[in-house]
């Protein structure tokens, strides 16, 4: 039987825990379009993730009370986090601009508007685009896997404990670091932590970052209901969400290397970065 410990391991093993998309985005300084078009994909995965849905209730009519709490902590504690990605989503836009596009960095509507127009301009010809609203079948495949949390069966609720865990673990080590290692590290938009537009990395990032004790309440909700009959629902729950994901990296990952203006000579012979021409990663 698989332990905890083998879960993680599977977890930092898997392909998107190691994705090049964050240490990309810093070499490549993508254009304003496709930093905008990356927050609107990033931004709607994002918002997908944060509703328990009938999950927290579903753990505890299969008896997983205590479990149950740790989730919705979880869910708690993800309040107000929309807005204030649309914050800083429109601050380094505007500065990935260099000038201003987003006048109100407040108005997460506005903000998610210019998002959203960014991403139709640069994604809009992709196969499978959704112009209702402005997502990748990548994306859409991401965010499918959250629609599982309105499930209650039991297979289900295991398999939605997986998801979770996966969920945690990367945001905590690969989501919210390559933000900050893109975003503020690199020094491209001279956005520091100081900022109060950088908020929400600020309260998701490092030691007293959100996402570090998600990834606890995960590991211990998982960790005491890992079992021989579970563990294969709960690796499934996981592995749909590190594939999706992984999958809408990938193609993220080939716009922005398409768009970069600075610096890819490495990454990408400049003949492919013809705006119209895709990338094969
Ligand atoms: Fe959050
Ligand atoms: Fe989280």
């Amino acid at each position: 039987m698989r332990t905890i410990d083998d879960l993680v391991g599977h977890v930092r093993a898997h392909r998107c825990s190691t994705h090049p998309i964050f240490r990309h985005w810093s070499a490549v300084k993508p254009e304003p379009d496709a930093v905008g078009a990356l927050f609107h994909q990033i931004q709607k995965f994002c918002a997908s993730t944060r509703p328990g849905g009938n999950f927290p209730e579903a753990l505890k009519r299969h008896g997983m009370v205590s479990e149950s709490g740790l989730l919705q902590e979880i869910v708690e504690s993800e309040e107000n986090h929309g807005p204030e990605l649309a914050t800083m989503a429109g601050y380094i836009l505007n500065r990935a601009a260099g000038r201003t596009v987003c006048p109100d960095l407040r108005d997460q509507g506005a903000v998610e508007g210019k998002l959203r127009e960014c991403s139709d301009r640069l994604l809009g010809t992709l196969p499978g685009y959704d112009r209702e609203n402005g997502l990748t079948v990548q994306a859409r495949k991401a965010i499918a896997v959250f629609a599982g949390r309105e499930r209650t069966d039991r297979e289900s609720t295991f398999r939605n404990l997986g998801t979770a865990l996966a969920l945690e673990m990367i945001s905590n080590r690969h989501l919210i670091p390559g933000e900050k290692h893109c975003l503020v590290d690199s020094g491209i938009y001279g956005a520091s932590m100081d900022d109060p537009e950088m908020h929400y990395l600020v309260e998701h990032w490092g030691e007293a970052g959100a996402e570090l004790q998600h990834e606890k309440n995960a590991f211990e909700a998982v960790s005491s209901v890992l079992n021989e009959e579970t563990e294969r629902w709960i690796l499934e729950g996981a592995d749909d969400f590190l594939d999706s994901l992984a999958g809408l990296w990938d193609v993220l990952d080939s716009a922005l290397l398409r768009s970069g203006f600075a610096g890819s000579d490495t990454l990408v012979p400049s003949a492919s970065r013809r705006p119209s021409e895709a990338v094969r990663t």
